[in-house]
């Protein structure tokens, strides 16, 4: 059954890759927020979502948190040797997605909800967004460059008010196959993000 599953998102992954568009992001907002220091002490992690979905504007915000651009070639997260060796990946409802930071845009990279690979746990359909930290895990340091990432969406959410849960139940192979997530890259770990429920 799971091949059978695995073999259908890829199917459908493949089929689909024409069906859509790039959607370049707002630019960023980046000034403002809670001070560090209070966002420091209200984060934490959450289960409980509301399906609103996040707005454009939220979406860059927390993209360019994890892996946006500060400076003209440099991120918002430190790499070891400044490889920059790492990308993220957006499952949303309407499909899954590649962050492009230079071009603040989504690439496309199926129409279809991949969300169920990545819910072990319930919570993770009710909630809007789930990111991807994708990069090699031969890597010695892309679990702490995917670590500084999630760090800081955790500290936009706790400045924004957003609910927000590091996990590292998911059915890695199974994403791997329907994102074409090339063989020497892994799914190191991945993040939902949604509302508190009302
Ligand atoms: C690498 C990593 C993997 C995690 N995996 C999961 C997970 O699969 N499911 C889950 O519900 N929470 C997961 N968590 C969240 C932790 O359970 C949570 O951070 C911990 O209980 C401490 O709570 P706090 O974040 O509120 O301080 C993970 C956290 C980290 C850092």
């Amino acid at each position: 059954m799971k091949v059978l599953t695995v073999f259908l998102a890829c199917f459908f992954a493949a089929f689909d890759l024409s069906a859509q568009e790039a959607v370049k992001l707002p630019a960023p907002v980046v000034t403002g927020g809670m001070p560090l220091m209070q966002a420091m002490k209200e984060r934490k992690t959450e289960r409980a979502f509301s399906s609103e979905a996040l707005d454009a504007q939220t979406l860059s915000d927390i993209l360019w948190s994890a892996w946006g651009y500060n400076r003209p070639d440099k991120r918002t997260i430190p790499t070891a040797k400044n490889r920059q060796n790492m990308e993220v990946y957006v499952l949303k409802a309407d499909g899954a997605w590649r962050y492009d930071a230079r071009g603040n845009a989504l690439i496309p990279v199926t129409s279809q909800d991949l969300r169920p690979l990545a819910a072990r746990q319930d919570f993770v359909m009710s909630a809007p967004v789930t990111l991807l930290f994708v990069a090699d895990d031969d890597d010695d340091y892309a679990g702490m460059h995917a670590g500084s990432a999630y760090q800081n969406v955790g500290l936009y959410c706790a400045s924004k008010g957003l609910h927000n849960v590091v996990r590292g139940m998911i059915d890695r192979k199974a994403l791997a196959a329907a994102l074409g997530i090339h063989d020497d890259d892994d799914i190191i770990i991945s993040q939902t993000i949604g509302k508190p429920v009302k």
